[in-house]
């Protein structure tokens, strides 16, 4: 059978405890989520700041849908796109500092498009060896010779740049989306000035939850600078769907013109960019919201250190919890499910080391941050963790 050789690699995949099977979910994904029946306190989502629920970010979705109906029928080149995505281009070019700002329909879209359309056989990429797969694919796409620097380690970035003979550009998430911890972005942005390299920085789980929500240069007290492009998504804290890239306006013209995942793409429908202009609002106006989240993690991060669990480099929060097999993560994220809690077990190829992968939100209540440590509990004295 020709399709004989895909049972076997599933096969494969079962053995390992690799397999992934597709969940659907019965309710919004919010402090709390229903699977199969079962209503779970939720410790999945990235939906940081619990905007994808909020009143006025679904009261604009709506709004948006009444106006301009469900889909958006093209790519934006062919006038797919509308009002709304210049009014949120403005909004993100303000709430970044930025010249300018362009929307795209994924964070993935915009790593694998803009490092593809701005990285060529004339560049070296140096990238993070935990950056995100779309930045992977996207120096791949790019045909670009590509030098991964050990994580966060900026003698050898130094060292190696100090070597290069084309173009440069360094490119690196913010925050790492599976460790939470936060990339050297003052070193970085040094070495770029020492050699003329332009810096592409993935600040998807950082929008929204770092530098009071205005992202990882805010955080450091860093200024936009012209050589810098800051991507950011709007799916995880801003609540909706798409991704961003703000910088010079340079920039937008030459993506506008070359990146494929925007040019060969139906551009969003105009109520998912109603909502996220509304969620920047929020965050823009309501500093509450951010300062709960920070607390919440604070709060989560001091029980789970108290418990002795091995929470890895986290800074964010994006909290692990690191076990040494993909049955042993399997059978702690199971117990948990047992007993009302929801946190997803994380494998390879998406890390090298198994782990949970707890995902704090503004909207989670002391209780429910308790109960997550009290079940903790539990499976430590069962030897599960
Ligand atoms: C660091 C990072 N970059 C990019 C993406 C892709 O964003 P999106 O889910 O909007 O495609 C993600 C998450 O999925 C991410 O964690």
């Amino acid at each position: 059978m020709r399709l004989d050789f895909l049972k076997d690699r599933i096969d494969a995949l079962k053995r390992e405890r690799l397999l992934r099977v597709v969940r659907d979910r019965e309710s919004p994904q919010g402090r709390t989520i229903k699977i199969a029946g079962r209503e779970l306190i939720n410790f999945s989502s990235n939906d940081y700041l619990g905007l994808a629920n909020h009143p006025s970010v679904v009261a604009a979705a709506k709004d948006a849908l009444e106006r301009y109906g469900a889909g958006s029928g093209a790519s934006r080149l062919l006038s797919g796109g509308t009002e709304l995505h210049r009014e949120l281009e403005e909004t993100l070019a303000a709430f970044k500092s930025t010249e300018a700002a362009l929307v795209f329909n994924s964070g993935y879209a915009a790593n694998t498009g803009m490092l593809s359309a701005i990285a060529d056989s004339d560049t070296t990429i140096f990238s993070d060896e935990l950056n995100h797969a779309s930045i992977i694919d996207g120096c791949r796409l790019s045909r670009a010779e590509t030098v991964v620097y050990p994580h966060r380690d900026m003698d050898t970035l130094h060292r190696l740049i100090k070597k290069r003979r084309k173009r440069v550009l360094i490119v690196t998430d913010t925050v790492f989306s599976m460790d939470g911890d936060i990339a050297p972005l003052k070193d970085i942005l040094e070495i770029a000035e020492e050699y003329d390299a332009l810096v592409y920085i993935d600040d998807a789980h950082g929008t929204g939850v770092l530098g009071g929500g205005r992202g990882a240069l805010h955080h450091f007290g860093l200024s936009p600078e012209p050589f810098l492009l800051q991507m950011g998504t709007l799916s995880k804290a801003l609540g909706s769907m798409g991704a961003f890239v703000a910088g010079e306006r340079i920039v937008v013209e030459w993506a506008i013109n070359t990146v494929r995942s925007l040019i060969f793409s139906t551009a969003l429908p105009a109520h998912v960019l109603a909502a996220s202009k509304e969620a920047v609002r929020i965050v823009m106006n309501d500093t509450t919201l951010v300062k709960r989240l920070w607390n919440n993690r604070d709060i989560l991060y001091t029980e789970l250190k108290q418990l002795g669990l091995d929470t890895g480099m986290s800074q964010t929060p994006i909290i692990p919890i690191l076990m040494n097999s993909n049955e042993e993560v399997l059978r702690l994220s199971a117990f948990l499910f047992e007993r009302g809690i929801y946190v997803p077990a994380v494998r390879r190829p998406a890390v090298k080391q198994p782990r949970l992968r707890i995902s704090v939100s503004a909207v989670h209540t002391r209780e429910d941050l308790l109960r997550l440590v009290d079940v903790l509990k539990e499976a430590k004295q069962c030897g599960l963790c």
